[in-house]
């Protein structure tokens, strides 16, 4: 009997999705570049399940049904490059590869266009929800060779994480790198919302010189409401958790932050597409700066910074900091679903936005019971040209803004950074703020480089150049309107 689907790679996402397909009734071929790891693999967790391991790639390849579907759960990179390499010599027409790693949406683009010259088909797909998700039902994510979709469709909707009304956390994306750029950007969110968390919990613990306690409780609360997510959860667990000498282990814990890449393609893509992505920008940098703990604390001890008490009310300032926390999470999505939308219209992706909030309801990093509200705005209007027009966002954040507002201007008195905080109630300005000083910028690109400028008493697409010194001339230079 031939293999549903084989799986190459065997690390912790890798095991966890094959015994995820063999729990789900599928019969599941494993390979993995050093066989050991394949044997403890069968001898181990594997044991007694419909799943089968190889140590040629030859015979791992020959053991599935056609058209043979291979799922590489490899580290992004060159890794995925070479075992494609070694793959080909064994494929047939029609066979179907797919990379269920986190890889740059531009090597999927790339390997698609490969392989269907080979007359294969590739399809890139996200897949999120970390070991548990990939064991217990992750979101998934795919995009790429349309044409292969009704083979992989069965495995992955039944492997995929399944929300309260039974439907599947996973949908079909678009072409190309559809997929990897959706988990891209959920990824890029994720960053937003973690440090938008972490923001909150440094106001709580500096600001407000709350217990750990007393902290725990108010992630908790927050868990029983419009914040509820799993970051929400999950902070409220790590809060509560007690380091060997009872103390919290959080406390414990070096302030400063990794990352392995995905946010930070998030932001170069807002930048290729010309989107603002200032919270998750931030997010990416918060990272950064975080990162240079010595650097920090040598300039802790030398530069001054003005730092007072906060005088205000506790419990008022406490309501404030949830609903802030909840405005910038919306603020945090419109700009994470701009971004979605300028690379779908420039690249024809045809994304859906909808099914792309409702895959994000279960199984991924990101799951909260905020993404229906996103579902919903998406459904009643797949135009919407930005999510703060949709009633119930704008009614929210409107009603948000002020609390943003107290809590932005507590941080800042008490000289603690709020940046993703801050990166939102600037956008939210910047949106909701018919002028611009951009007059002003535009007549300085015009002074120095001739750049012209349009007029507001004159019709767009219509150029003007002034020779601002008297001795720059008539000459212009091009517009550059984007
Ligand atoms: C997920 C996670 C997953 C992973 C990231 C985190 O959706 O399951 O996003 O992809 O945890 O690699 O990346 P950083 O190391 O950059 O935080």
């Amino acid at each position: 009997m031939k293999h549903t689907i084989g799986v190459a790679g065997l690390a912790v996402m890798g095991e966890n999705l094959v015994l995820n397909m063999a729990s789900k009734g599928f019969s599941v071929a494993v390979y993995n570049r050093t066989y050991e790891k394949t044997e403890r693999f069968l001898s181990g967790r594997a044991e007694g399940k419909e799943i089968t391991g190889f140590q040629e790639i030859k015979d791992f390849v020959q053991s599935l049904e056609s058209p043979r579907k291979i799922l590489m759960m490899l580290k992004a990179g060159n890794p995925v490059d070479q075992f494609i390499e070694q793959l080909l010599p064994h494929l047939e027409k029609g066979d179907i590869v797919i990379d269920g790693g986190n890889s740059n949406y531009h090597d999927t683009i790339r390997r698609q266009n490969y392989l269907e010259e080979k007359g294969l088909r590739f399809i890139g797909t996200g897949v999120s929800g970390g070991e548990e998700g990939a064991l217990k039902g992750p979101s998934i994510m795919p995009g790429g060779s349309l044409e292969a979709w009704p083979f992989i469709e069965p495995v992955f909707t039944a492997a995929a994480a399944k929300v309260e009304d039974g439907s599947s956390c996973c949908a079909w994306m678009g072409p190309g790198g559809a997929g990897h750029f959706v988990k891209m950007v959920h990824n890029g969110i994720e960053y937003g919302d973690m440090q938008l968390i972490c923001e909150a919990y440094h106001f709580m613990k500096v600001i407000l010189q709350m217990s750990p306690d007393e902290i725990h409780s108010v992630f908790v609360r927050w868990n029983e409401g419009e914040l509820s997510s799993y970051l929400i959860e999950i902070t409220a667990d790590i809060t509560a958790y007690l380091d060997t000498d009872g103390n919290p282990l959080v406390d414990k814990i070096l302030d400063a932050a990794g990352q392995k890449g995905t946010g930070k393609w998030t932001v170069n893509a807002a930048l290729d597409f010309g989107v603002p992505l200032s919270l998750i920008s931030e997010s990416v940098f918060g990272r950064c700066l975080s990162s240079f703990k010595d650097l920090r604390v040598a300039a802790s001890e030398q530069i001054q910074g003005k730092v007072s008490a906060f005088e205000g009310n506790k419990e008022e300032i406490l309501k404030d900091l949830g609903s802030a926390l909840y405005g910038a999470k919306i603020i945090s999505y419109t700009q994470g679903f701009g971004l979605l939308q300028a690379a779908s219209e420039e690249l024809g992706w045809d994304l859906n936005y909808a099914d792309i909030a409702r895959i994000w309801r279960g199984g991924c990093i990101i799951r909260s019971v905020f993404l229906d509200r996103i579902a919903d705005a998406y459904t009643k209007d797949m135009k919407l040209a930005n999510m703060l027009l949709d009633p119930y966002f704008n009614t929210t954040v409107t009603g948000a803004q002020a609390s943003l507002r107290r809590v932005i201007v507590a941080a800042v008195m008490a000289g603690v950074p709020m940046p993703c905080h801050s990166a939102g109630i600037n956008y939210l300005d910047g949106l909701r703020t018919a002028y611009l000083p951009a007059n002003l910028l535009q007549a300085q690109r015009d002074y120095f480089g001739a750049h012209m400028y349009e007029r507001i008493d004159k019709a767009r697409g219509e150029w003007f150049h002034t020779n601002w010194t008297g001795t720059g001339g008539d000459t212009t230079s091009t517009a550059y309107s984007k």
